[in-house]
């Protein structure tokens, strides 16, 4: 077989495998002794044909390894599915294989790159001016920004961190919601910050409050200070009150950074839920998230795009990069050196919903999750814990010896039973030490058909543990 007619056989079996998503159990099936069985094997010593590969290989995965992550009735973690224009546009990517790094040696995936940088920044009212950076997910965009912001609070204080690294360096304050995302903290690990934050006081759902962040902020003045809120709480969807904290952290000198990892396309919507997000000073966000974008894409966006290209840009003899104030090189933004050019399926997803598609997928989503939180509420034993505020349910499954401990064991096995079940599939967490279900509404190809179905199949799974 040449490479056209495998590539022709994969598309086909590629399109079956979306077309048969919502058909099956949405669960893996597998065992995993029989995945390793079927795909493990001594180390191959010699060439084999590559359809011969790609059928095993794609057999044994498909054979039951798979959650159908991208059918409507998948609501766990935080997951996206993938828009038809940005699936076939990563397609192509992967068919064009440009290393996405500079500008010269792939000019129209650069371009496309700058072009939909622009567009998420305008799609999300943020200041048309700011620096952005495609990168692989939430994980790496908050550790891009908060790089930013390193650079610039130390830089304010006169120490060069890209020369000096941070021996000597005044210490930077790390202030965090209670509710933090793990991601920050890990991001500052990674940054040399250290993880050790000072936190604030959340409200009940998780937002932050900004009246702590100005006591946190006047107790100790002086020392460099990133805050870090959140728009899109984990757990219950919380939105920070982005706009005032800003001005709280202005006020003080301190840098706000804003994790939009879930939340931030809710700024897409009419009115905005995140008043004065644009006030902030970064940014970041999941396309592979609310955008539908396939696996893997994260956005930094920043501010001070000096800051941002200080942070982050690199330059060597051999290397073909472009004059200051010409192309955009993608390097001067990215921590990465080579990379996949992952802007091109956000340039589709965009290109294909437009602004009113993208706001359409977040009010659908949010009307589902409030759906659920009804139908679910309806029923005796069954409590709702979050204000349902985002695309995001936390469901607490009572026992009748009205314990904690008796709540948190039956939660905890409706969780197993609706997963065993394969009806739908959703993920447990804890909020506030209480153990709960967790319904993340995140996919476009979600129904009200999905969510009566899904919600009738949690409910069976309930009456089936007893209270
Ligand atoms: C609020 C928040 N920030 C950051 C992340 C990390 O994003 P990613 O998994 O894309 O790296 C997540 C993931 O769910 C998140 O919910």
């Amino acid at each position: 077989m040449d490479e056209s007619e495998l590539l022709r056989a994969t598309a086909e079996r590629a399109i079956a495998y979306r077309a048969g998503l919502g058909r099956g159990p949405v669960n893996p099936t597998a065992d995993p002794a029989a995945l390793r069985a079927a795909l493990d094997g001594p180390t191959p010593q010699g060439p084999s044909d590559p359809a011969a590969v790609i059928d095993a290989l794609a057999g044994a995965v498909e054979d039951g390894g798979l959650m159908a992550m991208d059918s409507g009735r998948f609501f766990g973690f935080v997951i996206g599915g993938a828009v038809p224009a940005s699936l076939a546009a990563d397609w192509l990517v992967t068919a064009w294989d440009q290393n996405t790094g500079l500008f010269a040696p792939s000019p129209a995936t650069a371009v496309v790159e700058e072009v939909a940088g622009r567009w998420v920044v305008d799609l999300l009212g943020l200041p048309p001016a700011s620096s952005f950076a495609f990168v692989t997910g939430g994980q790496m965009a908050n550790t891009t920004a908060l790089a930013a912001a390193r650079h610039h609070v130390l830089a304010a204080r006169g120490w060069d961190v890209e020369l000096d690294g941070l021996a000597g360096a005044p210490r930077v304050r790390l202030v965090v919601g209670e509710e933090v995302h793990v991601s920050v903290p890990r991001a500052a690990r990674l940054l040399g910050l250290g993880s050790r934050t000072v936190p604030v006081a959340v409200d009940a759902n998780g937002a932050m409050v900004p009246a702590d962040l100005e006591r946190v902020l006047a107790e100790h003045p002086g020392p460099p200070t990133v805050v870090c809120c959140q728009a899109g709480n984990v757990n219950t969807g919380a939105l920070d009150p982005v706009g005032e904290l800003a001005d709280v952290a202005h006020r003080h000198d301190a840098w706000l950074h804003v994790d939009g990892a879930i939340g931030l396309w809710a700024a897409t919507c009419d009115p905005s839920p995140l008043p004065g997000l644009d006030r902030a000073d970064s940014w970041s966000t999941d396309a592979h998230k609310w955008l539908n974008v396939p696996y893997d894409c994260g956005i930094t966006i920043c501010r001070h795009p000096d800051s941002h290209r200080a942070a982050m840009t690199v330059a060597a003899a051999y290397l073909v990069q472009a004059a200051p104030g010409t192309d955009r090189d993608p390097v001067d933004w990215n921590p990465e050196f080579s990379r996949r050019a992952r802007a091109v399926p956000v340039y589709a997803a965009i290109a294909s919903l437009g602004r009113s598609g993208v706001a359409e997928i977040v009010a659908r989503c949010n009307a589902h999750a409030r759906r659920f939180a009804d139908l679910l509420a309806a029923e005796p034993g069954v409590a709702i814990l979050n204000e349902v505020v985002l695309n995001q349910v936390l469901v607490r499954f009572l026992a009748a010896d009205g314990h904690e401990a008796g709540h948190d064991a039956r939660t905890r096995a409706v969780i197993a039973a609706v997963q065993r079940d394969g009806t739908c599939w959703l993920g447990g967490s804890t909020w506030r030490d209480q153990a709960v279900m967790r319904i993340s509404v995140s996919n476009y190809v979600t129904t009200e058909a999905d969510v009566e179905a899904s919600a009738a199949a949690i409910l069976r799974a309930a009456r089936s543990v007893p209270g």
